[in-house]
């Protein structure tokens, strides 16, 4: 088995770092700035004298070498500079996405393709207007992480293990998202029965707040430890066919009666991808907030279109 990171940055490295010494599948590492895809390979190779581990890893500028992947993961992008505007932003990772997944489609065309790059839910959708793959093999990393940031919240507040608390993020993988608190327990019980609502609006608020808080201390750069987990979680969900049950970004056709979009919603991850998209109950301020951020998303593409 084989997983291509396209991007070899902080988030590609990493992940790469994680599927070797799990010892997963061989790993094509690929970046535009080639050497440095070719130096992780090399460093990370270098280490598996040291363990018993099997697993192949490269690192290459050239998009042939994904040929055969079962996973395509694009971390490929590029941070806000000095100067740069949003939409700029945007409007470049648009592009830098196009590019590479056409590379995927070309070479890869049988993968599953997962998207980290931001912003996410926009750059999922692209991704898949691109490839023109399936929608069940196509989806983007974004509530793994929140939920997992969520999760590690709730358990330091109540001293239990981090593990413990299972915890459900929806919507946009941003500052929109929705952390539905009925759906978050402690091993069975019910979060809100273990902690107030007052404590618990308090740690939703750091949650939301915690990438960019991971932005300021790091001064250059964002996350990328608890990132490359999320993703390693879902390579792992799909390769071993585990049908685990994570929030993900994937293209809705009237589910949570959205069409046409890629939005966080609970699905259920297999050897094909998205088995299944899971409908959990919404209550009405809850439907209305992911419609809302459903809006905004298609407001965001006819503005790029322009
Ligand atoms: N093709 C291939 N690689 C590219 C391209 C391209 N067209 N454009 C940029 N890259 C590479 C850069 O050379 C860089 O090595 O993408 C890599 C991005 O790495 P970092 O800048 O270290 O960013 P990282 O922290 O890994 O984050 C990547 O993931 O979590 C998200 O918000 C984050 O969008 C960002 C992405």
């Amino acid at each position: 088995m084989k997983v291509a990171v396209i991007g070899a940055g902080n988030v590609g490295g990493t992940l790469a770092q994680r599927i070797v010494e799990a010892d997963l599948c061989d790993v094509v590492l690929v970046d535009i700035a080639s050497g440095m895809a070719r130096a992780k390979a090399l460093d990370l190779a270098d280490a598996k004298s040291l363990t018993s581990i099997t697993a192949k890893v490269e690192g290459t500028g050239d998009y042939k070498k994904i040929c055969a992947s079962d996973i395509v993961v694009v971390t490929a992008g590029f941070p806000r500079q000095p100067g740069m505007t949003r939409e700029d932003l945007l409007k470049k990772n648009v592009s830098i996405t196009r590019q590479v997944v056409k590379e995927v489609a070309k070479y890869a065309r049988d993968c599953i393709l997962i998207m980290v790059t931001n912003p996410l839910d926009i750059l999922t959708y692209v991704a898949l207007k691109e490839s023109n793959f399936n929608p069940k093999r196509v989806m983007g990393m974004g509530g793994v992480l929140d939920a997992s940031r969520f999760s590690n919240l709730i358990a330091q507040e109540l001293n239990v293990s981090a593990e413990s608390v299972k915890t459900l993020v929806i919507g946009a993988h941003g500052e929109a998202m929705m952390p539905l608190l009925r759906y978050c327990t402690v091993n069975g019980i019910g979060v809100l029965e273990l902690l107030s609502r007052e404590k618990l609006d308090l740690i939703v608020e750091n949650t939301i707040k915690r990438g960019a808080e991971i932005v300021s201390l790091l001064g250059k750069g964002s996350a990328y430890y608890a990132p490359s987990a999320a993703v390693f979680l879902m390579v792992k969900a799909i390769l071993k066919n585990e049908q685990k049950v994570v929030p993900a970004c994937v293209w809705l056709s009237g589910e949570y009666n959205l069409k046409d979009i890629c939005i966080g919603v609970p699905v259920k991850l297999g050897r094909n991808g998205i088995e299944e998209i899971i409908q959990v109950k919404l209550n009405p301020k809850e439907q209305k907030q992911l419609s809302n951020y459903a809006q905004s998303v298609k407001d965001t593409f006819s503005r790029l279109k322009k």
